[in-house]
């Protein structure tokens, strides 16, 4: 080869790299997309903290004194322990029992928020240890 090619060649590959970097395919780094709007994963999570303002958010809409499906409320520590028509809904130390976690994580027969997008990770999980460390009114 001459050197006028290897010259040429060697301009097509750094073209070709150009290109490539320009297209996004190598080099070029994006941006990660912003996280979901999440709650903090808390140690020690606090029903007035953590459950009720996402249960504000929401649920109670749906599940207050206004407008009370399936008999449940969701406005107050004291309305959820009394559960619904069909019965409790949450069960202290017992999360996999609790019907709450079911509707939470979409799980049939329930799927909350009704119609509705499943709450963020973080926030099931806090509700999900707060039942487990006994669901007390903190
Ligand atoms: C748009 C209205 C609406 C919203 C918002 C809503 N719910 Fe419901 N919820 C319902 C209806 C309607 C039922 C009854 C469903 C049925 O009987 O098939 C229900 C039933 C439930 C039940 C089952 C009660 C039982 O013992 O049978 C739970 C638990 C529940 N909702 C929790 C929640 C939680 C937690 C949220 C918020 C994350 C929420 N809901 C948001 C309408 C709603």
């Amino acid at each position: 080869m001459t050197s006028r090619r290897w010259a040429l060649a060697i301009l097509g590959v750094a073209l070709l790299v150009i290109f490539l970097g320009a297209t996004g395919c190598v080099g070029t780094k994006r941006e990660a997309p912003p996280p979901p709007k999440d709650a903090a994963l808390q140690a020690v999570p606090q029903f007035q903290l953590d459950v009720l303002p996402a249960f504000n958010q929401f649920c109670v809409k749906c599940h207050s004194q206004s407008d009370s499906h399936a008999g449940l409320r969701l406005d107050s520590h004291a309305q959820l322990m009394k559960g619904s028509s069909r019965g409790p809904v949450v069960i202290p130390g017992d999360p996999g029992n609790s019907i709450l976690m079911r509707a939470l994580r979409q799980e049939p027969p329930f799927a909350m928020p009704f119609h509705g997008q499943k709450l963020p990770p973080n926030r099931i999980a806090n509700i999900e240890r707060w039942i487990a460390q006994g669901a007390g009114n903190n």
